[in-house]
């Protein structure tokens, strides 16, 4: 039986500048909706790309002193290079300045003419450079674009118009017989009452006064429009008027035009008319989203206030890039940008909740059944903790499909978001580690730990569309890396395809947790444009110099620390604190007291039994009230992650260092 079909677009970029987060925010969504509809079993064609044409970009490459193919060639392989190292798993890329393009757009232009809908007159009004838009003197009576605020120019000249009056009315009739055709319902309404109603003019279609675009084909003085040029592209990727319409044929209407607001005019009422005038069925749905801002409002590389993406992806990872994006613009409307609410969102949702679920889970599945994922036991009845866990992860898959279906992507990681929650709390419930303690309680232990690795395996096959990086390294440790049969949407249909026996294996932390302060002196100083590269040479050779620059010490100073093995008999956080816990060690036959700053890194539980170093001859001091006597040792990565030092082997508490 052949799949259903999905066609989704992102707009095509502008490849003048770099692109900043904010522009990345399209493409890393229609690549989630794309990987979201491939895994729930649809045949995805997912198209991107960049617009090439027009003045602005004309204009760009005059300034950088080069020719515009030149230009936009560069900033093309910059753009492809930004899309894999943020897995966009785009079917294909369009190019406009690409000859399957070019071809088509002249053969549509040609057609729109013969049949009377293009014709020839004289423009003279008003246009915006950056938006690529006309304006009549009444829509621009200040001098500036009434979309982006930026002055008009006056333009005078010789153009071939396009009939927008004539399709005006089946238009307003396809959006009112079509509730979903333009999303969100405000961006509907704006169109309805700011344009359509109004009365739409003819638009111009073709420019005399630069020559970077498409010519028009039987008048070569003029070149296409490069909104005309540039929509088309949705259906020349396709094969629309070359000899094989095949993926035509398949794909077209576009399920959904995946877009940002400022662009919506052109996608609901240009280029619906476009599609009408040469008799093709209309994209079923045209979705402009929110932008990302800044706290002071709009990025722009004129402020200089722009966020390079490839810093934060090579600092963080991608897919820590694509989660913050996707959870913080909420359905259509905008979100800020700031280096806090990234952070943030990195220690909060990622290290403490998703992180800490995973490596609680691992480490005590390795700890009390020596790495073998246990067997489980329904007893609903008993622990109706299990029956909550179990239906929300059943219940998960449908609710986020939901949200999906309406492009509600931050609710749909919110319903994930509540499963991961669930599951955490189901921890603290059923307190695992108070449970092995009693040899009578090992097959609860073992239940309870069962119910938390397949939750986790839900909400790794839930994360794939939208981290796709993350699901592989949960299953490396929950042992189920090749069984890709429970990796699937339909391995979520019912609770326990895991099979007991599978071998846990505790790797690193998925996300360890940031350094506040540190960050956010990287980020402030990055935040701009420069680099990554320059950034990871600058810290090296910092640390470098640093290490060049330790003071010596002779072998009688290091002999007047005293540094044993110590196990540890108990951990619990110190109240009203996120990074303290209170240790108790066993240090030979003697008991002590530490106040570590480690709560960041390790969890109470998966402290408890482990040896290691520590520096016993430490003049007491009180934190928080509390007496630390001595200090445990751990070992800080260039990223802030704090690893314990154990010790290899087995070897009595209180043993000696030297
Ligand atoms: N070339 C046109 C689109 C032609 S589609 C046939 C264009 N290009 S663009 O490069 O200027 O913008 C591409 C996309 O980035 C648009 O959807 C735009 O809304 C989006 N964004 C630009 N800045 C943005 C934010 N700060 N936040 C979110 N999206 C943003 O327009």
């Amino acid at each position: 039986m052949s799949k259903n079909t999905y066609y989704i677009t992102t707009p095509i970029y502008y490849p003048s500048n770099k692109l900043h987060i904010g522009n990345s925010y399209t493409t890393v969504a229609a690549d989630a909706l794309a990987r979201f509809k491939r895994l729930t079993g649809y045949d995805v064609r997912f198209l991107t790309g960049t617009d090439e044409h027009g003045q602005k970009i004309q204009r760009s490459a005059a300034e950088a002193g080069k020719d515009p193919q030149d230009f936009v060639d560069e900033i093309v392989a910059w753009i492809k290079d930004l899309w894999s190292a943020l897995d966009i798993s785009y079917d294909d890329f369009i190019r406009t300045t690409e000859p399957r393009h070019k071809e088509a757009v002249a053969k549509i232009f040609d057609r729109l003419y013969q049949q009377g809908d293009i014709y020839r007159g004289r423009y003279e009004g008003w246009y915006c450079t950056p938006c690529e838009s006309f304006w009549t003197a009444r829509q621009a009576e200040d001098g500036n674009c009434p979309d982006c605020g930026r002055p008009v120019e006056k333009v005078a000249e010789e153009g071939y118009f396009f009939r927008m009056s004539k399709y005006a009315p089946r238009l307003l009739e396809h959006i009112n017989a079509n509730p979903d055709f333009i999303q969100p319902v405000s961006r509907k309404n704006e169109m309805i009452n700011n344009f359509l109603q109004p009365g739409l003019e003819d638009l111009c279609v073709s420019r005399t006064t630069f020559d970077w675009g498409i010519p028009v084909p039987f008048d070569r003085k003029h070149v296409v429009y490069v909104w005309l040029d540039a929509l088309s592209n949705y259906i020349t990727a396709l094969g629309y008027g070359s000899g094989d319409e095949s993926l035509f044929q398949k794909y077209w209407p576009a399920d959904v035009h995946l877009i940002g607001k400022d662009i919506v005019r052109f996608h609901t009422i240009y280029w619906p008319i476009f599609l009408m005038a040469l008799g093709l069925p209309l994209p079923r749905k045209v979705f402009g989203h929110g932008w990302l801002i800044l706290k002071e409002g709009k990025m722009s590389k004129s402020k200089g206030n722009v966020v390079d993406p490839m810093i934060l992806i090579q600092r963080y990872g991608s897919d820590s890039v694509r989660y913050f994006l996707l959870r913080e613009i909420p359905f259509g409307a905008d979100g800020v940008f700031s280096n806090e609410s990234m952070l943030q969102r990195i220690n909060t949702d990622l290290a403490n909740d998703l992180g800490n679920l995973l490596s609680r889970t691992v480490t005590m599945v390795e700890r009390f059944f020596g790495g073998i994922v246990p067997a489980y036991k329904v007893e609903d009845n008993a622990y109706p903790s299990d029956r909550e866990l179990r239906e929300t992860a059943l219940n998960t898959p449908s609710k986020m499909a939901e949200f999906m279906e309406n492009l509600q992507l931050s609710s749909a990681l919110e319903a994930l978001w509540a499963l991961v929650r669930r599951s955490n709390k189901y921890i603290d419930e059923n307190t695992p580690w108070a449970l092995a303690k009693k040899e009578e309680e090992k097959e609860r232990l073992g239940t309870v730990l069962y119910n938390l690795c397949e939750s986790l395996r839900f909400i790794s096959v839930l994360l794939l569309p939208f981290m796709p990086r993350t699901p592989e390294r949960i299953w490396l440790q929950l042992g189920i890396g090749s069984e890709v049969n429970l990796h699937t949407w339909e391995s979520l249909q019912e609770w326990g395809q895991l099979k007991p026996g599978s071998r846990a294996l505790r790797a690193e932390d998925l996300f360890p947790r940031l350094d506040l302060e540190r960050e956010l002196s990287f980020l402030s100083e990055k935040i701009g444009g420069k680099a990554i590269k320059e950034g990871v040479k600058e810290r090296s050779t910092v640390e470098e110099k640093a290490d060049k620059n330790v003071e010596q010490i002779s072998i009688g100073e290091f002999a007047r620390v005293d540094i044993r093995v110590a196990e540890i008999l108990s951990a619990e956080p110190v109240p009203k604190t996120d990074k303290l816990l209170k240790l108790i060690l066993h240090v030979g036959e003697e008991k002590r007291q530490v106040v570590a700053g480690i709560a960041l890194h390790y969890s109470p539980e998966e402290l408890i039994g482990k040896k290691v170093l520590f520096v016993s001859n430490l003049k007491p001091v009180k934190l928080r009230g509390l007496l630390s006597e001595g200090m445990i040792l751990a070992a800080t990565s260039p990223e802030g992650k704090v690893i314990l030092t154990t010790v290899d082997g087995d070897i009595a508490s209180g043993s000696k260092i030297s």
